[in-house]
C-alpha cells in the first residue's frame, strides 16, 4: 500500500513546507514539486531576487502562497533569526527540507578558515538549529516531514572532500536518530543521499573532485525522494541510485584503510 500523503496529491492537507536552499538546484526542484501538490512556501537563501521570481512563478502556475526570506545561513545565529521572523509574521510550518548546502574540495591542509567555517555553519549548524527550533510545529503537523538533504559522501571519510563529508556524516547521523526517536509520532523523517547530481552544486564548489558516480538530474532525485517517504514505512536514510546504494554498502563494510584507498582515489 502506498502512503496517501505522498501518492494522493489531491487527498494532501494543504501544508506549509519551509525549503532551505530553493534558489537553485534540490531545494528550487522540491520547491516546484510541493507547490504543484497545492502547499504553500517558505524559501529561504541568500539570493532573493530568484526567491521572488519563484514565488512569482508558483503564484501564477498553482495559486500558492510563497513566503520569501533573504537570509545568509552561515551567519551565526542565523536559523534564530529565521524562526524569530516567522514567529512575528506568525507562520507555522508542516514541513522542513534543509537542502542549503555547499561544498569545499583540495586537501584539508589547504583549505581556508573561513570558507571551511561557513561551510560547517550552514551544513551543519543552521540545519541542526533551524531542526531543532521548528521540530515542535513539525511533531504538531498531522503531516509533519523533516528531510534533510545529505550525500553519498556521507558513508565514507573523504581525503580531499575532508570537511564537506564530515558534514554530511553528521546530518545522515543526526537525521536517522531524530527518525528512530519519532517513530511513533506522525513526523516522517528522511536523510536524502544522492550523488552527483546537475545542479549549480559544481560550481559554487569550483571543483569536480566531487564527481564520483554517475550524475542524476535534480527531478530524479526529488522523484527518489517522494518515492521512498510514499512507503508505507518510510526508510531513515535513501542514497539515490543502485550504483552509489552499493558504494555506500562497500564503504561502509571494508576495512578502513581499503575504503580510504578507494575515496582518495576517487577524488584526487
Ligand atoms: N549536486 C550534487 O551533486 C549534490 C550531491 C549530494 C548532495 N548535495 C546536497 O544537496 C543540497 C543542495 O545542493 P544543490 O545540489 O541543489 O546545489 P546548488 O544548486 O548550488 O544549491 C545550493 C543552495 O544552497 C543555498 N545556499 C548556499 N549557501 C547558503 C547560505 N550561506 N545561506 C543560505 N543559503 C545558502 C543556495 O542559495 P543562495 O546561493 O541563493 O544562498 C542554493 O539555493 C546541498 O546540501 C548539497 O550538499 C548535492
Amino acid at each position: 500500500m502506498t502512503h496517501w500523503r505522498f501518492s494522493v496529491p489531491t487527498a494532501v492537507p494543504r501544508r506549509t513546507v519551509l525549503i532551505t536552499g530553493a534558489s537553485s538546484g534540490l531545494g528550487l526542484t522540491f520547491a516546484r514539486r510541493f507547490a504543484a501538490r497545492g502547499d504553500d512556501l517558505v524559501v529561504v537563501a541568500r539570493r532573493r531576487d530568484r526567491l521572488d521570481a519563484l514565488a512569482r512563478e508558483l503564484q501564477a502556475a498553482h495559486g500558492t502562497t510563497t513566503a520569501v526570506f533573504a537570509q545568509d545561513l552561515s551567519l551565526p545565529g542565523a536559523a534564530q533569526a529565521l524562526f524569530d521572523r516567522l514567529s512575528d509574521r506568525g507562520v507555522r510550518v508542516d514541513a522542513l527540507i534543509n537542502s542549503a548546502g555547499f561544498g569545499t574540495a583540495g586537501p584539508f591542509a589547504a583549505e581556508d578558515l573561513d570558507r571551511v567555517t561557513d561551510e560547517v555553519q550552514v551544513n551543519v549548524l543552521a540545519l541542526t538549529q533551524l531542526t531543532l527550533l521548528l521540530l515542535p510545529q513539525l511533531l504538531h503537523s498531522p503531516a509533519g516531514l523533516l528531510l534533510n538533504v545529505s550525500s553519498t559522501a556521507a558513508y565514507q571519510p573523504l581525503p580531499n572532500i575532508a570537511v564537506y563529508a564530515a558534514t554530511k556524516a553528521y546530518v545522515t547521523a543526526l537525521t536517522e536518530a531524530i527518525w528512530q526517536e519519532s517513530r511513533g509520532t506522525s513526523l516522517q523523517v528522511l536523510a536524502l543521499a544522492p550523488g552527483p547530481t546537475e545542479t549549480e552544486f559544481f560550481a559554487a564548489a569550483g571543483s569536480d573532485r566531487f564527481k564520483v558516480g554517475p550524475t542524476l538530474t535534480a527531478n530524479e532525485v526529488v522523484d527518489a525522494a517522494f518515492a521512498a517517504l510514499a512507503r508505507r514505512n518510510s526508510p531513515p536514510s535513501l542514497v539515490v541510485g543502485a550504483r552509489n546504494r552499493a558504494t555506500a554498502i562497500f564503504a561502509r563494510l571494508a576495512p578502513s584503510r581499503l575504503a580510504l584507498l578507494v575515496s582518495a582515489r576517487l577524488t584526487a
